[in-house]
């Protein structure tokens, strides 16, 4: 029974692996810690709160003494860090909590699993550690390293300090780095749920800067399958890449979220740029294809229509985010950027 430490199993991708972990496996065990930040929400783990294999423990991964506690406690034997702070535009209005959670959290879960031990230390990390590419190319695991946001400078210090403790005391570090995942459960705050849902209310959809920015869009159950996979044969001490080939300028997107709600392109606002905009990525996942036999199941085309499907069917699970504290941020991004 492999005894996994799930942290920021609330949020978006980490409750999707929850979900879809505990429907396909019998001999895992997760303890999912999760600090319950405005984007954790344990709504989206109603199917498994009953299963025996599950448990959750709300929580900080800054606190090393409760993260010690559950290392002894369940004799964790895998850890797979979801946890993170994970708005770029949140962490250009502030940064602080981006460097505590991200950085200072990925620190004490490392110290835990030198000191406890443990058979795998998965670091969910992101393809924007590699900063922002030209019109040609792909990312692949040994560009440079070039973050832009504090958000991207805070998810490519924690893979330092990760692989540094690989390193250095032999901790069993792995590392995944993903494009952009897009599916169920999805903060209103990102791209596509923002402007499916502002579709659907008949509000304007805020484009950022000429709206050429280029994306890598992958279906979150395609990154799960690739952390499953990760976690089943990934080899300590590699970073393994992972994306779609699903490459898309944001306007493409918006339009088509449009055409598929019956909105006109008339709700369309360009408006200011997000500060040090990216202006494209495009990942290379020919090294988890080729070692340990990953493909992405999912086309874009039918999983965005099962997406906007999903939103328009839990429209209470997103009203009640929309309802709350999430109007004062949408106040303060979209008054400063009109
Ligand atoms: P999210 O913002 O939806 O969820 C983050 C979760 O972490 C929330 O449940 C939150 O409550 C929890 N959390 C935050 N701070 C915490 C803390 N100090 N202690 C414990 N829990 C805490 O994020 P997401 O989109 O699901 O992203 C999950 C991970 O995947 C992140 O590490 C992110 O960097 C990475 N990632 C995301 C994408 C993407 O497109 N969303 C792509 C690649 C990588
Ligand atoms: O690439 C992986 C990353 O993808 C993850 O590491 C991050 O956690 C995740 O948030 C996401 O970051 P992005 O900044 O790419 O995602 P976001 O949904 O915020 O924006 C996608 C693109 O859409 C980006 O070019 C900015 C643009 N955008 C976004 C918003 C919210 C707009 O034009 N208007 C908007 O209102």
């Amino acid at each position: 029974m492999k005894k996994i430490l799930v942290t920021g199993g609330a949020g978006f991708i980490g409750s999707n692996f929850i979900n879809y972990i505990l429907s396909n496996r019998k001999d895992i065990f997760i303890v999912n810690l999760d600090k319950l930040t405005y984007a954790g929400n344990l709504q989206n783990l109603k199917d498994v709160e009953q299963n025996p294999n599950y448990t959750f423990v709300k929580g900080d991964i800054v606190n090393d003494e409760l993260v010690s506690y559950l290392f002894q406690k369940y004799e964790i034997t895998h850890v797979i860090n979801f946890a993170a702070e994970s708005h770029v535009d949140r962490s250009i209005l502030g940064s602080e909590i981006f460097f505590r959670t991200n950085v200072l959290g990925t620190n004490v879960l490392l110290e835990n699993a030198k000191r406890f031990g443990v058979e795998k230390f998965i670091q969910i990390s992101t393809d924007e550690v590699y900063g922002s590419l030209g019109p040609e190319g792909q990312f692949e695991e040994t560009t440079t390293l070039q973050p832009n946001s504090p958000y991207a400078a805070s998810k490519a210090a924690a893979d330092m300090m990760a692989l540094a403790f690989h390193h250095t005391y032999q901790v069993p570090v792995v590392i995944t780095r993903c494009s952009n995942n897009y599916g169920p459960y999805q903060f209103p705050e990102k791209l596509i749920p923002l402007m499916i849902i502002n579709s659907l209310n008949n509000k304007k959809l805020p484009v950022y800067g000429d709206g050429m920015n280029v994306r890598d869009w992958i279906y979150v159950i395609d990154h799960n399958k690739a952390v499953e996979l990760v976690l089943d044969k990934g080899k300590v001490g590699e970073v393994y890449n992972v994306g779609a080939n699903t490459e898309k300028p944001n306007i493409e997107i918006v339009k088509l979220l449009l055409k598929h709600t019956g909105k006109t392109e008339e709700l369309i606002e360009y408006v200011k740029d997000r500060p040090g905009h990216d202006r494209r990525y495009a990942i290379d996942s020919t090294k988890i294809k080729n070692e340990l036999g990953w493909v992405a199941h999912h086309s874009f085309e039918s999983a965005i229509q099962d997406t906007i499907k999903w939103y328009i069917d839990h429209q209470k699970w997103w009203k009640e985010i929309i309802s709350g504290d999430y109007q004062n941020y949408y106040q303060l991004q979209y008054s400063s950027h009109s």
